[in-house]
């Protein structure tokens, strides 16, 4: 891709035409994927739910097989090489994963154990004190909120100090402040050179953390780009208003509709002269009316709406 930034020796991540079917052949999750991640990078995995993403990231930390294809982390093929593939990564699953009858500092310490790291224990405080975890060192990890047990799941992953962080949705169901503390957290290790990887259905953090986004529909790569190209590459203007009758023809199919409010791109002036004439044409009173940048959440429904789905573009 010749939006690639230069590459650093080895790539971090490398997928190479990843296909993944379940159920004999019934399911296609992954279409057959293909693409790099340099060390270094901050890079964004995006899709619906549904899309792949969890599959990739599965084949990747040795969880799930992939039915054809390959994938290496800094040169460690992830299926050949398991061992020093899986040392290479720290992952942070979707899903909950826990024993509840460890402490949290006993998870770590167990976590360290597996990766044979030992005096570990001034990382682990690190740790703790990073993501807001100090005072619940000594408790049980049942007794812990579900925020508060993705906090240490994303402690675990990166209690071996790994070079490359892959992150599955780590901020669904995580309070505001923790978010801040944790992007925080993720930032300064991507900038001591840490390579990230992160799934979020949070296009306004992917936006702002991503350096590269990669959108997954239905198992295919449909974009990869430089953030700021995909934003750059798209109707660069949004009307947002607020209104509280049905839009004229014309106008509904192309609006985002959340409640009252109504959203409408328009890629030049002209274009939104037109929209507000047509709605004027139509009678409809407008309140709070807004003229503002796309931002990626708008790039992102573009795309996938545009972009035919995998059985169709197969055809
Ligand atoms: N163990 C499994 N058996 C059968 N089908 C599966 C299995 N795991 C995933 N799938 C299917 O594979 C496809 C991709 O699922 P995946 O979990 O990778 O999506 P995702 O992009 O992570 O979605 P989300 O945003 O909801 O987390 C879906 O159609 C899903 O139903
Ligand atoms: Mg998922």
């Amino acid at each position: 891709m010749s939006s690639s930034p230069p590459a650093v020796s080895l790539p971090a991540l490398r997928f190479d035409n990843v296909t993944k079917t379940y159920r004999g052949g019934q399911v296609r999750a992954l279409g057959g994927v293909s693409f790099e991640i340099a060390q270094g990078e901050f890079f964004g995995l995006l899709g619906p739910n549904g899309a792949g993403k969890t599959t990739l990231i599965s084949i990747l930390a040795g969880l799930a097989k992939a039915t054809s294809g390959s994938v290496s982390v800094h040169g460690h093929d992830v299926v050949g090489d398991y061992a020093a593939a899986r040392r290479a990564l720290g992952v942070v699953p979707q899903e909950l994963v826990f024993d509840p009858f460890f402490s949290v500092r006993e998870t770590l310490r167990i976590q360290s154990g597996y990766f044979g790291v030992r005096n570990n224990e001034a990382w682990i405080d690190e740790l703790l004190e990073n993501l807001g975890l100090a005072d619940k060192a000594n408790a049980n990890m049942r007794q812990l909120s579900g925020g508060m047990k993705r906090r240490v799941l994303v402690a675990q992953a990166l209690v071996h100090r790994p070079p490359v962080i892959v992150l599955d949705e780590p901020t669904a169901g995580v309070d505001v402040e923790l978010r801040q503390t944790l992007w925080q957290f993720v930032a300064r290790l991507n900038k001591e050179g840490h390579t990230v990887l992160l799934t979020t259905h949070y296009l306004e953090e992917a936006e702002a953390l991503c350096g590269r986004i990669a959108m997954l529909k239905q198992g295919r790569i449909v974009a990869l780009d430089r953030t700021s190209a995909l934003l750059a590459g798209t109707a660069s203007t949004m009307l947002r208003f607020k209104l509280d009758q049905a839009l004229p023809a014309g106008l509904a199919e192309r609006a985002r509709v959340t409640g009252r409010i109504v959203q409408v791109k328009a890629h030049d002036a002209a274009e939104v002269e037109q929209i507000l004439a047509a709605l004027r044409a139509a009678g409809c009173q407008i309140e709070d009316l807004e003229i503002g940048r796309a931002d990626l959440e708008d790039v992102f429904l573009e795309i996938m709406q545009s972009e035919p789905a995998a059985a169709e573009a197969r055809s």
